[in-house]
């Protein structure tokens, strides 16, 4: 079959498309309805089946002979240990999981929130909820309590699931004082906190709040699946967007399901019983689908990595993971990459490892730079492929398909779009731009199953956020182009959304915890090019009058907030003092003018702005501090 068969029958007959893929998946009832298109053209993807996603990943295959083979494979460098479940033992502990929670009142449409960090449970946990019909909200066990309070505030969860510490490198954090701190600031009060103790630290149970796992777990049994319909929810996970409140990306289990399952087979070009790995967090959607629900719908093995490509112990682990499972499918961010080569230039560590198991290397959250791409298909031989893709897909937009038909690589492009996008490059009017023309990335309605139909909490946020911008279309937040040969090349964002080490932030959030500081008149933060996260925040401030404190002392105190307020994955690297910002009459500061002047980049001033010599002043400040030459 060729890529572009394969495309084209997705775009004349979708429904005819999608049902074949539905067909892969064990259903309790097979949808009668495929596609059911809204007047604006949203689509909603498998409705009626019935269903459950648990099910479908871990008793099917138990059902179906596999209970034998390896599902999970847990490997923590930084506690050194290594755990495996096969199928039957993850379907049997979820089961009981899943009994821990129904003792605790969870029931179908019920929110649990997980606050763990890379551990076997995290994923025994959302695959227990999932089991239940109920709603799981994972929140990145690096983000500090105000997110985490934002997120128990809008998901309102019944209970919360989390561990006694996690483990950074050699740092211990623990989430007892994290957890509680969140929990003070919520409006919303859980039942239930179910704490997993690690023997690495023990947390402090709150009498009538908190639980120990193993004790409740010891006392439950296993409970049955329960059916869901095609669109109730599987999860909610949130991202930042251009406003400071992060949104609620609502996953329907069927068309979640559908996709990651072709996926497998489509992109990834794995089959049942092959080792995938996918070296995120489950704290982000590539956890959620490529850790957790795709490998396992697909009968894979999957690898819970509690530890860095580098320093745990060396820039050798990505390899040493591949080689001593047999990876076939290896998939993490540039970023990773780059701290890999920074350390190992020469491939020395990786020579040290057998990969011939390993088939091809997968790229995405952030755009694959050139140097990357090119050392790491030099050094390891593979096939590396970038592709791209957001929290409210789930899964990729554009990749090259590689068990339908592998393209030739084109570097800086994630190729073509995968069936079921109808990607298209617009200009703020909805025109469609010509080949080689940069503008908007935007995908024509309906979207493929998997992507989102919903901000939990708010009916019309999806429409506001997504489809009114450009009518009839889904608007990705990302500009780019599409070349003469249909390959797509993705730019960056458009919005105030920057991307640090593949972690999307928003800049609004970070002002709002600038603007909090009492000597701060105004402020904007902008993404600086960073040589290893790909991009980091940079606040430029202007003092209230009559403050003292110098831009030293200011950058470290910001630098508290933003870890306390954010976390300390915002990589907050720079302060700069400027005696104004430049704006537009209407008052907008020019955050892309002021971007693209820090990096080096040409960038253009409105005449208005250009006779009050603002730029100028700015160029003199960054050039005294060798932020530009
Ligand atoms: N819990 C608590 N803190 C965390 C955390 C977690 N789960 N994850 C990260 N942090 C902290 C780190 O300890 C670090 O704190 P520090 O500033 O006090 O040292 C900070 O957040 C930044 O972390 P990180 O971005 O991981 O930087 P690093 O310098 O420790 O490691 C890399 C550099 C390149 C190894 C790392 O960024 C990396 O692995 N990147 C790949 C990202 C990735 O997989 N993204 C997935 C999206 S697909
Ligand atoms: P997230 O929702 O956290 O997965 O972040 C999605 C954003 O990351 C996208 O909108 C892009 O800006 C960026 N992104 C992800 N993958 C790629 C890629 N392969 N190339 C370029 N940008 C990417």
């Amino acid at each position: 079959m060729s890529y572009q068969t394969e495309y084209d029958h997705s775009m004349q007959d979708p429904e005819s498309f999608w049902r074949k893929q539905a067909q892969a998946l064990d259903w309790f009832k097979f949808p009668e309805h495929i596609l059911t298109t809204a007047d604006d053209g949203q689509g909603s993807w498998f409705s009626d089946g019935e269903m459950n996603t648990a099910y479908m990943a871990l008793d099917h295959h138990v059902n179906e002979g596999r209970g034998d083979q390896l599902a999970l494979i847990f490997d923590s460098p930084v506690t050194q240990t290594k755990t495996s479940y096969t199928y039957s033992e993850l379907t049997r502990v979820v089961a009981l999981t899943a009994g821990m929670l129904a003792n605790l009142g969870v029931v179908k449409g019920d929110r649990v929130i997980i606050y763990m960090p890379m551990i076997p449970e995290a994923v025994i946990a959302m695959l227990a909820v999932a089991r239940l019909g109920a709603i799981h909200s994972v929140v990145f066990g690096g983000f500090a309590p105000p997110e985490l309070a934002v997120r128990i505030d809008d998901a309102t969860p019944k209970v919360i699931l989390s561990a006694s510490c996690g483990i950074e490198i050699k740092r211990i954090v623990e989430y007892a004082p994290l957890l509680n701190r969140a929990i003070e600031l919520a409006s919303h009060k859980p039942l239930s906190c179910v704490i997993y103790q690690r023997p690495q630290c023990i947390a402090p149970l709150l009498e009538g709040r908190d639980y120990d796992w193993n004790a409740l777990l010891s006392c439950a049994h296993t409970v049955d699946c329960t059916p869901v319909k095609g669109s109730d929810p599987l999860y909610i996970l949130y991202t930042s967007g251009t406003t400071g409140k992060p949104k609620g990306v609502v996953r329907e289990n069927a068309g979640h399901a559908v996709a990651l399952k072709y996926s497998m087979d489509a992109i990834y070009n794995v089959a049942p019983g092959d080792v995938f790995w996918a070296s995120s967090d489950v704290g982000w959607v590539v956890g959620h689908s490529y850790i957790v629900y795709a490998p396992l719908l697909q009968g894979c093995t999957t690898i819970v990595y509690e530890g860095k490509p580098i320093m745990t112990p060396d820039a050798g682990a990505l390899w040493r993971v591949c080689a001593e499972y047999g990876v076939k499918a290896l998939f993490t961010a540039p970023t990773a990459f780059r701290a890999v080569k920074k350390e190992d230039p020469e491939g020395l560590l990786m020579k040290q490892y057998d990969l011939s198991k390993l088939q091809t290397i997968f790229s995405a959250g952030e755009r694959l730079d050139a140097p990357t791409e090119e050392w790491l298909n030099h050094m390891s031989g593979k096939p590396v492929i970038d592709h791209w893709w957001q929290t409210e897909t789930g899964w990729a937009i554009t990749a090259n398909l590689r068990g339908v038909e592998p393209l030739p690589i084109k570097m800086g492009s994630s190729t073509k779009p995968v069936p079921g996008f109808n990607v298209q490059i617009l200009d703020e009017q909805g025109v469609e731009q010509a080949r080689g023309t940069q503008g908007y990335i935007a995908i024509k309605l309906p979207l493929p199953p998997s992507c989102l139909n919903k901000v939990w909490g708010d009916e019309d946020k999806f429409r506001e956020s997504y489809l009114t911008f450009l009518p009839g279309y889904y608007t990705s937040g990302d500009g780019g182009y599409i070349d003469e040969e249909g390959y797509v090349f993705v730019m960056g964002r458009v919005d105030d959304v920057i991307n640090v080490a593949g972690h999307r932030l928003s800049t609004g959030e970070i002002e709002e915890v600038i603007a909090t500081h009492p000597a701060i008149a105004e402020c904007a933060v902008i993404a600086r090019d960073d040589e290893l996260k790909g991009q980091t925040p940079m606040g430029l401030v202007v003092l209230k009058t009559g403050a003292t404190l110098s831009e030293i002392e200011l950058h470290q105190q910001l630098l508290k907030n933003i870890r306390e307020t954010i976390g300390a994955i915002t990589c907050y690297k720079d302060t700069v003092v400027l005696s104004r910002l430049p704006k537009t009459r209407s008052g907008k500061t020019l955050r892309k003018t002021l971007c693209n002047i820090v990096n080096g980049r040409e960038y253009t001033v409105p005449s208005t702005i250009d006779d009050t010599g603002v730029i100028p002043e700015i160029i003199e400040v960054l050039r005294s501090k060798k932020i530009i030459s």
